[in-house]
């Protein structure tokens, strides 16, 4: 069995080769080795480290000092450095691949948060069931995902990584994406690796790495679900945060990493860092050194440590000579990392299969799936009629902004083995669905000022990507408002860039960069119809165009086939049934915002919390229109009263009153009247994304039972269901009316 094989094979090791185990480096040399005649020695010292570490990686591999690598990305680089660490380390313990494989590997789907928007976590589970499909054929074996930090605050680049404010629907997401990575553990899947642990999304001010604060309730009710519900589902591996969780830096959070992953949410895979966390330690000034660092990440609960170079697990060995750790803590990470490598049978096949690779990257119908899925994660946000466009009434379409036609835009952060070339742009899309029924004529227009890289090395220039030259050009800006003038439909595409949003990529403002805003102010004034796609990760300040713009519809960055589902939509191929994953907040002064807010001392005011402008969001969380129109019945309950730890069926119909198909996602919310906290005015506690045919009326269903209604309390620092009453609400956003009461009484037994 695999505890006898992990055991015998830990009986053999020395305490380096245990440290090596527990170390996962790098491997820049995945994008390209330096030139064969660089004279190194002229570098500066940083740089000469960058251009040295795919060598030193390699020599780490081959003398058994790391048990893993991560940013891998084809099979045979895998298979190079799996070769030599079988071949040439005294026992040929494999390695294991991990990399972020976030949202797709060479077919990229729609980002997370977009994806989290299409409510449906069935196609979510699908996307990453291929995301892995693909990234095991390049030899990876695990990924660092799926991200699922709540995020509130929408200055957090992070944001488009997760599944957007709400402990419920993160939770589904999680559990969907842990199952679609992991299937049933055959040769298509990859290892889960859900991150960050815990609380990363509540980051000061949305500054990414800053220190978090929450109490322990908040950390229960809110960011810990998506981990449960990721663990339950059967996640192998956690990556612990960077920053600070009530001043105790989680990759060395004893209590975070022991108490409650382990012992409150039953975790029993293996816990690696975020790469360079465990050296951060010192950084963060909470570690001594970086020996003390080692000690004190793998006494927390840390089992690996991902690093660029040097890790300082490298010291363990000592330590435990030194007596500073105990060696059964070393065998009890070696363990956990040991079983994972037996389970995947990478001792029985540790190698990619190279034909393989290429076979399963061409698949087209992954690039089919893509498309759906970014049809079904688009959110239409405004629609005043303009939508669906109708193209025998057209002769000119001008597609209008610098998104509209930028392929690496298209695909969003987070991809590394992708093609750029057969990614498909919103002008492409447009282009090929209109083909010759309308000139379809292209302006970029007003530029988007990039975001400027420090350099990752002292004394060498930032990374400037274009300068107001680009930019700040009014001729450009000329240009597309007279194209908008002589067209029937201006589509005009705003947002930000992808490297404006993703790690480290926190934004002060949520104003569209540059000068997008005047731009579209101009194009309306030439009185041409304007169609607003938006292409982000974040909520962006929208108010005047939701004042002024006919229809606005958010396709976040939508992946391969982007620009395909793009125009789908806007001619009424395919309806948007997405639905915001977030509160979408007027002004960036309103974030960290959230729909699920307490009543507090003044509900009557709550529009009202500013003097200089208004508290409500611009579109409220669940937020999302469609083609069609979508009637509800009267919530139906089975019972109108429950005892504490009863379950009560809630059933409302669901009627499509178009002649059109229509997916529709209702979603159950309720707010609990009195106990022993304050809970908030709404809490999504179910959802169902169905598919309606014309004029079809379906019975949706959902269950509310303990599993909902309980919430950590404060006050008896446990888990609580009070005896209450329950307003519940069925509906297309959390604008819904909780128009029906349900009454929960103290349990008999009790
Ligand atoms: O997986 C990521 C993590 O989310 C942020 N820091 C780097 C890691 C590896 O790329």
């Amino acid at each position: 069995s695999t505890s006898v094989r992990v055991a015998d094979l830990l009986s053999r090791m020395t305490l380096e080769e245990k440290a090596g185990q527990l170390t996962q480096y790098f491997y820049f040399g995945s994008f390209g080795e330096a030139p064969a005649d660089l004279d190194i020695e002229s570098l500066p010292p940083e740089h000469q480290l960058y251009v040295r570490q795919p060598q030193m990686v390699r020599e780490a591999v081959a003398q058994g000092s790391t048990g893993s690598v991560l940013f891998v990305r084809d099979a045979t680089t895998a298979n190079l450095l799996q070769r030599s660490a079988i071949e040439k380390t005294r026992l040929g313990i494999p390695l294991i691949f991990g990399f972020d494989v976030v949202h797709g590997h060479r077919t990229i789907f729609p980002v997370p948060i977009a994806q989290a928007a299409s409510w449906d976590p069935d196609a979510v589970e699908a996307s990453q069931r291929t995301a892995a499909r693909e990234a095991r054929a390049s030899g990876i074996h695990w990924t660092f995902a799926p991200m699922v930090d709540i995020a509130r605050d929408a200055r957090w680049g992070r944001i488009i990584e997760g599944a957007g404010e709400d402990p419920y629907l993160g939770a589904a997401l999680a559990a969907a994406q842990v199952r679609g990575f992991q299937g049933s553990f055959g040769p298509e899947s990859i290892l889960a690796g859900p991150k960050h642990f815990a609380a990363y999304g509540a980051a000061r001010g949305g500054r990414d790495y800053d220190d978090v604060e929450v109490s322990d309730s908040e950390l229960r009710n809110v960011y810990l679900p998506p981990f449960a519900a990721a663990i339950e589902a059967g996640a192998v591996n956690i990556m612990s945060a960077y920053m600070e969780l009530n001043g105790v830096p989680a990759s060395g959070n004893r209590w975070l990493l022991r108490d409650v992953l382990r012992d409150e949410l039953g975790f029993t895979g293996f816990v690696v860092s975020d790469a360079n966390a465990v050296r951060s330690l010192t950084t963060q000034h909470f570690a001594k050194d970086a020996a003390d660092a080692a000690t004190r990440a793998i006494t927390a609960g840390l089992d690996m440590e991902m690093c660029t170079i040097d890790p300082a697990f490298a010291s363990l060995p000592q330590a435990v000579r030194d007596g500073l750790v105990d060696e059964s803590i070393l065998d009890e990470a070696v363990a956990r990392i040991l079983v994972v490598k037996f389970d995947l049978g990478l001792f029985e096949n540790p190698y990619a299969d190279e034909d393989d690779e290429h076979i399963v990257l061409a698949a087209s119908e992954h690039r089919d799936q893509a498309r759906v899925m970014a049809e079904k994660s688009a959110v239409l946000l405004k629609n005043d009629g303009l939508l669906p466009l109708d193209l025998d009434s057209l002769n000119s379409i001008a597609v209008i902004g610098q998104l509209a036609d930028s392929k690496r835009e298209t695909l969003g952060p987070w991809v590394f083995a992708h093609d750029t070339e057969e990614t498909v742009t919103v002008v492409e899309g447009i282009r090929s669905r209109v083909a010759d029924s309308a000139a379809v004529r292209f302006a970029a227009g007003a530029g988007i000022p990039s975001r400027v890289f420090p350099s990752m090395f002292d004394g060498q220039d930032a990374d400037v990507v274009n300068t107001p030259e680009d930019y700040d050009d009014d001729n450009a800006i000329e240009e597309a408002v007279a194209l908008a003038a002589q067209s029937d439909v201006a589509v005009v595409v705003v947002g930000q860039q992808q490297s404006q949003i993703g790690e480290n990529a926190s934004t002060s403002t949520l104003s569209l960069p540059g000068r997008q805003l005047e731009q579209l102010q101009r194009i309306a004034e030439t009185g041409t119809p304007v169609v607003l796609l938006v292409m982000s990760g974040r909520p962006l300040d929208l108010r005047w165009a939701d004042e002024h713009i006919a229809s606005i519809l958010e396709i976040w960055y939508p992946g391969t086939r982007g620009g395909d589902a793009a125009a789908a939509l806007l001619f009424g191929d395919a309806s948007p049934a997405g639905r915001l994953p977030f509160t979408w907040p007027r002004h960036v002064g309103q974030v960290p915002m959230i729909s699920s807010y307490l009543r507090t001392f003044q509900p009557e005011n709550q529009e009202k919390r500013y003097w200089d402008e208004e508290s409500s969001a611009l579109y409220p969380f669940g937020h999302g229109l469609n083609y069609a129109t979508i009637t509800y019945g009267a919530v139906q309950l089975d019972s109108d009263t429950i005892e504490v730890g009863g379950t009560v069926s809630v059933k409302v119909d669901v009627t499509n009153t178009s002649s059109k198909p229509q997916d529709e996602v209702a979603q159950l919310y309720i707010h609990q009247r009195h106990g022993r906290a304050a809970r908030p005015v709404r809490e999504l506690k179910g959802f169902h994304r169905v598919r309606l045919e014309a004029h079809e009326t379906r019975a949706v269903t959902f269950t509310l039972g303990p599993d909902q209604l309980r919430y950590w309390s404060a006050a008896d620092r446990e888990w609580v269901q009070d005896p209450t009453t329950i307003e519940l609400g069925v509906g297309p956003s959390s604008a819904t009316t909780l128009d029906t009461t349900l009454t929960v009484t103290p349990a008999r037994n009790r």
